[in-house]
């Protein structure tokens, strides 16, 4: 039987290795929560991934890891409808539809298009331009209510959107519009060096981020060396952005609210604070990282969840993609 009233959630995971403190949360933790409260379907995007160069092992191996550590950090595979997007052959048949109704002009407005094919100027493929569309055709197949995401996917989502009120203007309601569902704290963690730009782990100095599988001695020293200003004062306020950072980062390793988080800290200064942030992520990644390591030896295990998602996941897809391929015209295949 279907679930009543409660709202579909889809999210994409990328397969490219080493998620960061700032995937954990603005990603994984919200997911975890919403589990129990939606309909979660989460997609490890691998097709996504061969927008910029692979090489096949290493994504072989990104692509485990990636579900590992979804389940690692809390999501239930009982639950949600977990699966790699290139078993689920509706995604690419999806984003070819849907091209057939997106502008080239939308998509070169796209910042994270512009970024990608600075970054990656040997390479600006066609799939790296139609990047948003594929995006728009996994969510839109699932019916999705609601998409949670980071800050720098917005335009994507504005896109997905934008695809799915043209469609049904065209051929009557047929497709959902997604709604954006960004959390106010920790959607934005920060660099560690550059408190000013996003934490990435593509950042070139490695200091700039924590993986969620460094060790305790790494984070201790990256956290160490977080950039913050000569003020020692645990406040929270804009022009302080570095320590503004470890205060997130703070609060979401820990749970705690902000204006206490001020408080603990009233009469210390930075390094007692740095030795405590630094400490709440440590005993945060601790279990996740031991249940990772777990996981990703059980290659068995995994190709079961993958195997159960994939299924879960098509009958929904197929779904929707023959109510779409019906509007818009397109024969049936005879039985
Ligand atoms: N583009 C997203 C990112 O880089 C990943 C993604 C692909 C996604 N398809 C999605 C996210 C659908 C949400 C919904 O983070």
């Amino acid at each position: 039987m279907d679930s009543g009233k409660r709202k579909r959630v889809f999210s994409g995971i990328q397969p490219s290795g080493g998620l960061s403190l700032a995937n954990y949360a603005g990603a994984l933790r919200n997911f975890k929560a919403l589990q129990y409260e939606c309909d979660c379907v989460f997609c490890v995007v691998d097709l996504h991934a061969i927008t910029v160069r692979q090489e096949p092992d290493v994504l072989q191996r990104n692509t485990y890891e990636a579900l590992a550590i979804m389940l690692a950090c809390g999501l239930d595979p009982e639950r949600n409808i977990m699966f790699m997007q290139s078993h689920v052959p509706a995604h690419a048949e999806m984003a070819w539809i849907l091209n057939c109704y997106t502008y080239c002009g939308e998509l070169g407005r796209m910042t994270q298009f512009k970024e990608k094919s600075d970054r990656h100027s040997e390479n600006v493929n066609v799939g790296l331009f139609d990047y948003p569309v594929l995006m728009a055709g996994d969510i839109l197949l699932y019916k999705t209510d609601i998409v949670p995401v980071g800050a720098d996917q917005k335009q994507h989502l504005e896109l997905s959107r934008d695809l799915a009120i043209r469609f049904n203007n065209i051929y009557g309601d047929t497709l959902i519009v997604p709604e954006p569902y960004i959390p106010e704290v920790g959607a934005r963690i920060m660099s560690l060096q550059e408190p000013e730009k996003k934490m990435s782990k593509s950042d070139e100095n490695e200091n700039a981020y924590i993986l969620l599988v460094d060790p305790p001695d790494v984070i201790r020293r990256k956290i160490k060396r977080a950039v913050t200003d000569s003020d020692n004062r645990v406040v929270y306020l804009d022009e302080k952005p570095g320590v503004q950072n470890l205060m997130s980062i703070y609060s979401i390793s820990t749970g705690m609210k902000i204006p206490d988080i001020e408080k603990e800290f009233e009469t210390k200064g930075y390094g007692i604070f740095k030795d405590r942030v630094a400490e709440a992520v440590v005993e945060l990644l601790g279990p996740i990282q031991d249940e990772f390591a777990h996981l990703v030896a059980d290659r068995k295990y995994l190709e079961s969840v993958m195997k159960a998602g994939a299924e879960k996941a098509e009958c929904i897809a197929q779904k929707t993609l023959a109510k779409v391929y019906e509007k818009i015209g397109l024969l049936p295949r005879p039985k």
